[in-house]
């Protein structure tokens, strides 16, 4: 199995490359990612997802700049290229064949049940039109293409929004159907919806979406920003009035990027009076604090393409040396061979057990007995308590291989499931190894 770094948690997310990213974007997505993939014991995987774009616009020049604003914007705001994977999906080429081997093991009634190609096909039947009017097979094929760049890397957990849910379920049903056919070669994936994170309000007080064209833009010159800022709707009460923080966009823009100690003192001001105006220019002062240090740096990628390129080239380059290995040992898996090699199947089995995860039993200075389920690379997924005897952790060894994810019921006591493993990945890991068996 695919292992880039031997106990890390993967955590793997794609940005779509239309349109300029503002505000929203930035306290939904990019400030958390940035924050994240400082974490210890994680490896991320952040990618513009240009082929994806494609599928919504067929503007080239468009596609063509908003990468290059998007791969400003997240490297102006702290992503640290040689930290993370940081690459464009074009540049990939691993993933549209990956897309096709997935393609040939997903059903089509799964896509049928994809929500955006739903919605297409409902609008259609609501206008009294054929079904298929303007629904490209791009659009009925994305859950495909989505799965592979997820499972490309075999990423853990991809951190994305409510309405992505549903893809990555798809691209767990698509790994599970490769790993069922051809052996054990993906990590099932898991949505990571992060609760906590909020949706920034826009100018008009409904969530801030390009498509409401309510945004404020991320690093449009600090007079626009200004400007925008003072068309946020407010009520009419006059300076001096008491206003209401609940309901106001202007109060929720604030708090996302304040301290809470700010937050209450502008929730004073609100109750003494303070005027719409002067609350606008406390936004925007607070904003640009943020903003203003990254907006250099933006300016100088942005008007330095080719410095962009040759960090998405780098980037390219790290993927790559990822995912072409690995497809390697998927056209191997597949059937598409060197006519010239021929493997005994002995040989295939053994090559199918070393992607296993393993169980190991050892003892320690306290003179217990232990064992472990561990990755290929070295990540433990299961740790049990001290047995007596070598035979007592042996038998537990035993019914899990024997049961599977059902026999942990019965050990409860005796394991424990490190923190970052999931309940799903490790029944995953014990499901594998006892079709193995
Ligand atoms: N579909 C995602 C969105 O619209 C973007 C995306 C493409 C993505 N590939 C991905 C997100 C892989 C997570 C993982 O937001």
């Amino acid at each position: 199995m695919n292992r880039p770094a031997s106990d890390a948690v993967r955590y793997l997310t794609g940005i779509t490359t239309t349109g300029t990213p503002h505000l929203g974007n930035y306290v939904g997505a990019i400030r958390p990612a940035v924050q994240a993939s400082r974490t210890p014991g994680t490896q991320n995987f952040y990618f513009l997802a240009d082929y994806h774009a494609l599928i919504k616009c067929d503007d080239p020049a468009r596609i063509q700049r908003s990468t290059l604003e998007i791969a400003a914007c997240w490297l102006a705001a702290g992503l640290d290229p040689e930290q993370v994977f940081f690459y464009r999906q074009s540049d990939i080429p691993e993933i549209p064949e990956l897309t096709w081997f997935l393609t040939c093991v997903c059903g089509k009634g799964l896509l049928n049940r994809a929500h955006a190609y739903k919605a297409a096909v409902d609008k259609n039947h609501g206008a009294g039109t054929d079904p298929d009017t303007d629904v490209t097979a791009g659009l009925f094929m994305y859950p495909v293409l989505m799965a592979a760049d997820i499972i490309m890397f075999n990423a853990h957990k991809v951190p994305v929004g409510r309405d992505q849910i549903q893809h990555i379920e798809m691209a767990r049903d698509m790994a599970a159907s490769f790993n069922h056919l051809y052996g054990p070669h993906f990590t099932l994936p898991e949505a990571a919806v992060d609760e906590s994170v909020a949706t920034l309000p826009g100018l008009d007080g409904r969530k801030m979406s390009k498509s409401y064209d309510n945004t404020i833009g991320l690093f449009t010159p600090a007079a626009q920003i200004r400007k925008q800022i003072a068309g946020i709707v407010t009520d009419s009460r006059a300076p001096g009035e008491p206003k209401d923080t609940e309901g106001s966009a202007l109060f929720q823009i604030y708090q996302a990027f304040a301290t809470p100690e700010e937050t209450e003192s502008l929730r004073r001001a609100y109750a003494e009076g303070i005027a719409w105006g002067e609350a606008k220019q406390l936004l925007f002062e607070r904003i640009d604090r943020e903003i203003a240090p990254m907006r250099a740096r933006y300016q100088s990628l942005v008007e330095n393409p080719a410095e962009l390129e040759r960090i998405l080239r780098r980037g390219a380059e790290r993927a790559r040396s990822v995912a072409s290995p690995f497809m390697a040992q998927l056209r191997q898996a597949v059937g598409l061979r060197d006519l010239a090699s021929q493997t005994t199947s002995k040989d295939a089995k053994k090559t199918e057990k070393a992607a296993l995860p393993a169980f190991k039993q050892y003892r320690e200075t306290d003179g217990l007995h232990y064992f472990k389920l561990v990755e290929p690379g070295g990540r433990v997924l299961l740790q049990s308590q001290g047995f007596a005897s070598p035979r007592e952790a042996g038998q537990a060894v035993a019914a899990l291989r024997a049961q599977g994810p059902a026999g942990l019921g019965a050990l409860a006591d005796q394991i424990q499931r490190p923190h970052e493993v999931s309940e799903n990945e490790l029944g995953n890991a014990l499901s594998l190894l006892m079709q193995a068996d």
